[in-house]
């Protein structure tokens, strides 16, 4: 793939990640849900967003920035100090309102989502100021549903090509994928030709092979091994470790992409970059949403 040359060192680079920022409101079912009727549950607020939770959980392995947009409000406000308290480099527009999603977890883990993205699909701008000093861009493929959003991400990722940035995608969710259209997607990655595409087994099953000639594609199947798929068609496994007690898999592939990431934009060698992305992973399928505390 193509690689730069120079040999980074964690403090040398930075991790850029676009998407989400929004507040997540974690219902775990303890009951099965009776429809019409209550059902008792603990409920966890927690900061969520596909692209703001790689973000924060990056930043404690490498330098990263988040590019994105919340509401000018309370909810807005805590969510940019709770990320730059995580020591991420906070570049955000303030439009709209600032994004709920109710994540409904029932007892054996299974994930049902309602998300309002609000403010999120309204960054109409990413000045190039914001990708200054970056050595690779992250988005997760949620960016490119609606929204001003849309459009503005796009031009960032050709402006990140431009500039000899990397850019790394995340394929977000078959829901997501279906409702773009799985050609338009198609036709969208081949156009922005990302240097990395991180998807999870159904995603990448739906998208097919190749997406372009240059893409490597690292593909998640939960507890089974990752799988990346090299432009040249060779292709490499990496097993999971196991992990005990698993209960809620929201923000496993965000922690994935933020520990192959991390790894990656300093080391430039895939393997071992699954390897810390199953590590990060393991440590937040134990906790409410996407955090790593506990419940
Ligand atoms: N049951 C499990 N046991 C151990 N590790 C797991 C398990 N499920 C997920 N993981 C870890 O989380 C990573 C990402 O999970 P998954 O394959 O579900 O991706 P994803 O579907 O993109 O996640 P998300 O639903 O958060 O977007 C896996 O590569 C693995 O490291
Ligand atoms: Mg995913």
């Amino acid at each position: 793939m193509a690689a730069s040359p120079r040999l980074s060192r964690a403090e040398d680079v930075v991790l850029g990640v676009t998407g989400d920022l929004v507040e997540d409101v974690v219902v775990w079912l303890a009951e099965p849900l009776r429809h019409g009727t209550d059902a008792r549950a603990r409920v966890f607020r927690t900061p969520g967003g596909s692209g703001a939770n790689v973000a924060r959980f990056a930043a404690g392995l490498v330098p990263t920035r988040f590019l994105g947009c919340v509401g000018p409000d309370a909810p807005g406000d805590a969510l940019v100090a709770q990320l730059a308290a995580a020591g991420v480099d906070v570049r955000v527009q303030r439009a709209g309102r600032t994004g709920t999603v109710v994540l409904l977890i029932d007892e054996t883990g299974e994930r049902t989502m309602f998300p309002d993205r609000a403010a999120s699909a309204l960054l109409d701008d990413i000045p190039l100021a914001w990708l200054d000093g970056l050595d690779l861009l992250h988005v997760p493929a949620y960016s490119f549903e609606g929204g001003p959003t849309a459009a503005t991400v796009q031009t960032a990722v050709r402006q990140a090509r431009q500039r000899g940035i990397l850019v790394s995608v995340d394929a977000s969710s078959t829901g997501m994928l279906t409702h773009y259209g799985v050609d338009a997607f198609r036709a969208l990655l081949a156009d922005l030709a990302p240097d990395l595409l991180l998807a999870n087994a159904a995603e990448a099953a739906l998208l097919g092979p190749a997406v372009s000639p240059r893409t490597t594609i690292v593909v998640k199947a939960g507890a089974d091994p990752t799988v990346v798929h090299l432009p040249d068609g060779s292709s490499v496994e990496v097993p999971v470790p196991p992990v005990a007690d698993v209960r809620d898999l929201t923000g496993a592939g965000d922690a994935f992409a933020a520990g192959f990431l991390a790894s990656f934009v300093v080391r430039r060698d895939l393997e071992s970059a699954c390897v810390a992305g199953h590590a990060s992973a393991a440590r937040v399928l134990t906790s409410p949403g996407a955090t790593t505390d506990g419940p």
